[in-house]
């Protein structure tokens, strides 16, 4: 019988062979498979783990806390939190295009996370200490998918095309590779994690980089983490979150639609909600949400955000569209 308790204990012991009294880095992105994986290891290990978090400024509202605060009082993982978000800012000005976002987004976090890298192996070193060690929360899909081999996780990667000096190259601790989604939540579950990590509906790793349809900047971000986090919270107040695989919410910053409220007249951006059912994200059909949550949806966010005056609905299935605008 499959049960958590087997499969934490299992790992622990696996961990703490594989890693000795080495030191262990981890990166943290809010998402489930980090979340699980670091939590593994250091049940396993204690404070020769670090977790490294990048914010990089493109996260939804609420996000840091959930990692700075409720994970850590969780766990009591020793936690180093890179504030990046001046920095992938200024990099995304100008860009439009969304693969040149994504790059951008891609490059500027293994570099933000390579310094965090260095410092800490600085840190080791100079208490003696060896930083041997890297956590991947690749899940068994990700290893079949890839044939096999080490996961496809895109922290990894870096470190094989020439990120860091050879000598400073980790080996992986992969603690979920045998695992599925609903294992390593029940495992998250079992561990204490709290429920907005570990009940997380996916996002992707470019965040709201890649839902704001043109220019990226921190007012538009700020707009954007505004009606996002109204969306989130009615779909769970009304009790959809299991019918609904995610719900992006976009914003055509680019577009601007006339409007009125009270005596005057607006000129405001639409909000896209794009809430879609799927078993694999591969293929999806958009969720037949009641009209009374999309109501309640629009009033508020058009209320509460004063630069959205408009709401639509996406009902696209994918293929032809992607779940993502971008
Ligand atoms: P699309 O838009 O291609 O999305 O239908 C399929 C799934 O992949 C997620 N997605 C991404 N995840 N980096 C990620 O980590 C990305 O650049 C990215 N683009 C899309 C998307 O949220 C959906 O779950």
């Amino acid at each position: 019988d499959w049960n958590p308790d087997n499969v934490i204990a299992e790992q622990v012991e696996r961990i703490r062979a594989q890693v000795g009294s080495a030191r262990v880095i981890s990166a943290l992105s809010g998402g489930v498979d980090s979340a699980v994986s670091t939590a593994l290891v250091h049940e396993a290990v204690g404070d020769q783990l670090t977790a490294v978090f990048v914010d990089h400024g493109l996260l939804r509202k609420g996000e840091r806390e959930q990692v700075q605060q409720d994970y850590v009082a969780a766990t009591g993982v020793r936690l180093v939190t890179v504030d990046a978000a001046d920095t992938f800012l200024a990099a995304l000005a100008g860009v439009t295009d969304p693969e040149e976002k994504r790059k951008i987004i891609g490059r500027e976090f293994i570099r933000a996370f390579e310094q965090a890298e260095l410092d800490l192996i600085a840190e080791a070193e100079a208490s003696g200490e060896k930083v041997k060690f890297l956590v991947q929360g690749t899940l068994y899909p990700d290893v079949v998918e890839s044939g096999g081999g080490t996961g496809t996780a895109n922290i990894k990667s870096h470190h094989n095309v020439g990120g860091l000096p050879e000598d400073l190259q980790f080996e992986l601790v992969e603690p979920l590779r045998t695992l599925f989604k609903d294992e390593v939540r029940a495992i998250g579950r079992e561990l204490g994690l709290p429920e907005a990590i570990v009940g997380r509906q996916p996002f992707p790793g470019p965040g709201l980089g890649i839902r704001i349809v043109g220019e990226v900047t921190a007012d538009r971000l700020e707009v954007l983490r505004e009606a996002d986090a109204i969306a989130r919270a009615e779909l769970t107040a009304a009790g959809l979150d299991d019918q609904i695989w995610q719900c992006p919410v976009v914003l055509l910053a680019d577009v601007r639609s006339v409007g009125v409220q009270g005596d005057g007249r607006t000129y405001g951006h639409p909000i896209v909600l794009r809430p879609v059912s799927s078993e694999d994200a591969m293929t999806a059909d958009w969720t037949r949400l009641p009209y009374d949550v999309l109501a309640k949806i629009s009033n508020r966010i058009t209320n509460e955000v004063r630069e959205v005056n408009r709401v639509v609905l996406d009902v696209t299935s994918k293929p032809p569209g992607t779940i993502e605008w971008e």
